[in-house]
């Protein structure tokens, strides 16, 4: 790494003496007071009234008939993909996923937690190539998808960085296939789409929706999730899973393999007093969004794209992307980089070190899952069709991979909504620099 700190094109910026985050929990105080109120009542447990008060509001906030307080996202989305898979295909033996030998369609640009569960159920995850404009899954590459593999029939669906994808495409191609949805919302709290012509909530557009409350996201328990639905149905299975599956009868009998999922009333706590906080937030990161808009217009950048027509972000990450012409030569391998500075360019490599350099924290963007050691030998489908395979020794292929462009090229921004407009200016300062 250079020496950013005495490189003279950084020549009178100081180092942030804290660190500014990339998104870090916000407390205001009432977290507090919910907290101690459970121990004061010795509702430490997985019951208690911050759970059943954090349910009721979140289901009312999102517009779902019921919310599942759970232990993280993730078990929100393996509850999910478990109960699709056990509409889809039936319930499987205590030693088998329900996904056995068949194959999910999955966003591609996303944390693996969004796709994991697939695997945990013995699915195949097929990721589906990313889009331009929303950063988010492809409705052109999931046609082709069904094209190569009619007999799917589920689809795992995240909204990157807060920002909504193209559902209404995506929703009209699975119900043209007899596909179900489970929505990864967990990015995505309080944004809002709009689905033929109404205003919604994501966490409400799949048919099994999840969301987190993890440290980093918008709001947050310090962990946890949920799964939400209109279905009583099947909230009471999530419920009942989340729970080691319980029978209802005087000792502890099963009949299900059971899982220990269920939020603690202490983390509910903590999300009962940030909920009143949401919107606030929403705002304040909405604020940094469009103040890097701004400041970095002057440079061979963009913002992370939204559909201003269909869709209010959450604005949870700040991103950017480097201009094709205006990229300085980086590598990566598997688990280190090189990148050289030139005049005019950058690289996300070289921008996330000189702000390192300067106390602030950034991020690459969400290395896609076709890319991922863990995930090579699985199909990777783009508009094109079969993404994996398309060159030779001898016939040069188009190479399209939208999402493997914009990891090369896009970063995350500090967008911790405690950031002063002060520290935005020096951030938006260091990245100028980046490109002298
Ligand atoms: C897109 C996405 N899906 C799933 C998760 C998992 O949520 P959790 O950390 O609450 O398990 C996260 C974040 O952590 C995420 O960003």
């Amino acid at each position: 790494m250079s020496d950013f700190l005495n490189d003279k094109r950084f020549a009178g910026i100081e180092k942030f003496p804290q660190k500014l985050w990339l998104s870090s929990p916000t407390m205001h105080g009432d977290e507090q007071h919910w907290v101690d109120e459970a121990i004061r009542t010795n509702w430490v447990s997985t019951v208690g009234a911050n759970i059943n008060e954090v349910e009721k509001q979140i289901a009312e906030y999102v517009g779902v008939k019921y919310a599942v307080a759970l232990s993280a996202g993730t078990a929100a989305l393996h509850l999910a993909t478990k109960l699709a898979g056990e509409k889809l295909y039936g319930q499987a033996r205590p030693n088998a996923g329900t996904l056995q030998g068949r194959r999910v369609f999955c966003s591609d640009m996303t944390f693996d937690a969004s796709i994991n569960p697939v695997a945990y159920e013995d699915g195949e995850a097929i990721f589906i190539d990313t889009e331009p404009d929303t950063w988010n899954m492809s409705p052109q590459a999931l046609e082709k998808a069904f094209e190569l593999y009619p007999d799917t029939r589920l689809v795992v669906v995240a909204h990157l960085y807060g920002t909504p994808g193209k559902i209404e495409e995506i929703k009209a191609i699975c119900d043209m296939h007899g596909a179900l949805i489970v929505e990864d919302a967990a990015e995505s709290l309080g944004a809002k789409y709009k689905l033929n012509g109404r205003w919604v909530e994501t966490g409400t557009l799949g048919n099994y929706n999840c969301i987190s409350f993890n440290g980093n996201k918008v709001i947050t328990g310090s962990a946890g999730g949920m799964f939400l639905t209109d279905s009583l149905e099947d909230a009471n299975k999530a419920r009942k899973w989340s729970t080691q599956s319980r029978e209802n009868a005087p000792w502890y009998q099963h009949e299900e393999i059971g899982y220990n999922y269920r939020m603690s009333n202490i983390i509910a706590g903590i999300v009962r007093g940030q909920i009143p906080y949401l919107d606030e937030h929403i705002a304040q990161k909405r604020a940094i969004w469009e103040r890097y808009e701004k400041g970095l217009a002057d440079l061979p950048v963009k913002m992370n794209p939204w559909d201003r027509e269909k869709s209010e972000p959450n604005f949870w990450l700040s991103c950017l992307i480097i201009d094709e012409d205006a990229m300085a030569p980086q590598v990566r391998g598997e688990q280190n980089y090189l990148y050289k500075s030139e005049p005019g360019k950058s690289s996300p490599q070289e921008i996330l070190d000189a702000l390192a350099a300067f106390n602030a924290e950034g991020r690459p963007i969400w290395k896609p899952m076709h890319m991922q050691p863990i995930y090579r030998t699985h199909p990777f489908v783009t508009v094109e069709g079969n993404g994996r395979g398309r060159s030779n020794a001898y016939i040069a292929g188009s190479g399209v991979d939208v999402g493997a462009d914009i990891f090369r090229r896009g970063l995350c921004l500090p967008s911790d909504n405690k950031m002063t407009a002060e520290q935005q200016e020096r951030v938006i300062e260091i990245i100028h620099r980046c490109f002298l």
